[in-house]
């Protein structure tokens, strides 16, 4: 049954992890997968979310199994976070999925059903995941053009160009804010214009947002997401509390549809949940939980709300601090793009050569299209890694 079985490839970001641990050099700093430091270069789990598990341990008086959907007030929680003040409210339906990717996993399976047709278009780059999970659920991928790499900012000519292609067959994929892996977003304008041209053609837009809060801030970071869902009818979301909550192995998310009537999409949830009892009966519990007991506690909320702010400030720092230290010890503006991006990533336009030249010389691990991660700089690594970019550029 196995001996045909080509030599598996491995994860361009998780097997990044594996190398950088196996690494035996001091210097070296792990810029590879999406995961939030702190200046002492840890993850620890925020203040807020501790407050939460020990309420958790306090109140909970059972394991046993909690639906199909997961935490029901918990998907609410998901929907009031992103979709408060429009029009979707009343014509919306959530389940808690084992992280974002389960409930791109989800919704994918929900279109190959509800329309096996459908042509799902994504960013050129986008996250690693979403090509493989699109297709995995059987559905076809077409990419669409996105980011400059002349100007390292989102060509919005040219992305609206590819997207007038995309007709009532297909479904638009597009980073709810903190584009990974460029961190190039589309601003208000592009938002309103995309809503648009799903007006007149008829695609559905599928917003991913796995990143609300890094980028301006909770509700500046869903802005573009609710205009687009308070006009169109119908349309897909998926979100993530593994980088805002710090949930990362908790796989905390959600699968948010949004449709014509209520009717509509409780059907599509009904859907959703009998594919879930196909895949993985239902989600895992604690880290919904321990988000749902924030979110219903105003004072845990605001430690949340605030610890949240204090990582945004902190990247945006980190970004202006690589910035000065390219410009005032190397004499380069080359880099003054990472500045301008949003959120975890930037892409720096390095050639996959040039990222391996990065790990091999200096203990840099970046992912080889180019993303670094700049949640995990630290700012004591800040002059290393300037000079070895300025090296290897
Ligand atoms: C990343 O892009 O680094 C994260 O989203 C981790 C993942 O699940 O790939």
């Amino acid at each position: 049954m196995f001996s045909h079985l080509p030599t598996p490839t491995l994860d361009p970001i998780l097997s990044l992890s594996v190398a950088y641990r196996n690494d035996p050099r001091a210097e070296k700093v792990d810029l590879g997968i999406g995961v939030y430091k702190n200046s002492a270069g840890e993850t620890p789990v925020m203040k807020a979310i501790s407050q939460a598990q020990d309420i958790v341990v306090e109140t909970q008086k059972t394991k046993s199994y909690v639906g199909l959907a997961g935490c029901e007030e918990f998907n609410k929680s998901m929907v009031d976070l992103l979709l408060t003040g429009t029009s979707a409210m009343d014509r919306v339906a959530a389940i808690q999925t084992p992280g974002a990717s389960g409930a791109l996993r989800m919704l994918g399976d929900l279109m190959k059903v509800a329309q096996p047709n459908t042509t799902v278009w994504i960013s050129n780059p986008s996250y690693v995941n979403h090509r493989p999970v699109m297709e995995a659920a059987g559905l076809k991928v077409k990419h669409y053009s996105y980011f400059s790499p002349e100007t390292k900012q989102v060509d919005v000519a040219r992305m609206m160009d590819d997207l007038s292609q995309a007709g009532p067959e297909d479904v638009v994929l597009l980073h709810g804010c903190c584009h990974n892996p460029t961190g190039a977003d589309i601003d208000f304008d592009a938002w309103k214009a995309i809503t648009e041209l799903s007006q007149k053609n008829g695609f559905i837009p599928f917003v991913d947002i796995a990143y609300q809060g890094f980028g301006d801030g909770l509700e500046e970071d869903a802005k573009g997401l609710r205009h687009m869902a308070d006009n169109v009818e119908e349309m897909l979301i998926t979100t993530s509390c593994s980088k805002n909550f710090g949930l990362y192995r908790e796989r905390t998310g959600a699968a948010i549809v949004v449709g014509k009537s209520m009717q509509d999409v409780n059907n599509a949830k009904g859907k959703l949940l009998t594919l879930a009892r196909a895949t993985y009966t239902m989600p895992p519990d604690h880290g919904a939980a321990l988000v749902k007991t924030i979110l219903q506690n105003q004072q845990l909320t605001a430690v949340w709300k605030q610890e949240l702010s204090e990582m945004q400030q902190r990247l945006l720092n980190l970004r202006q601090t690589l910035c000065n230290e390219l410009r005032n010890s190397h004499n380069t503006s080359q880099f003054d793009f990472i500045e301008s991006h949003k959120g975890m990533f930037t892409v720096l336009g390095f050639s996959q050569d040039q990222m391996m030249q990065l790990r091999e010389e200096y203990g840099i691990y970046g992912v080889g299209d180019g993303r670094i991660n700049i949640a995990g700089l630290t700012e004591k690594d800040i002059p290393y890694v300037a000079e070895a970019i300025v090296n290897v550029s």
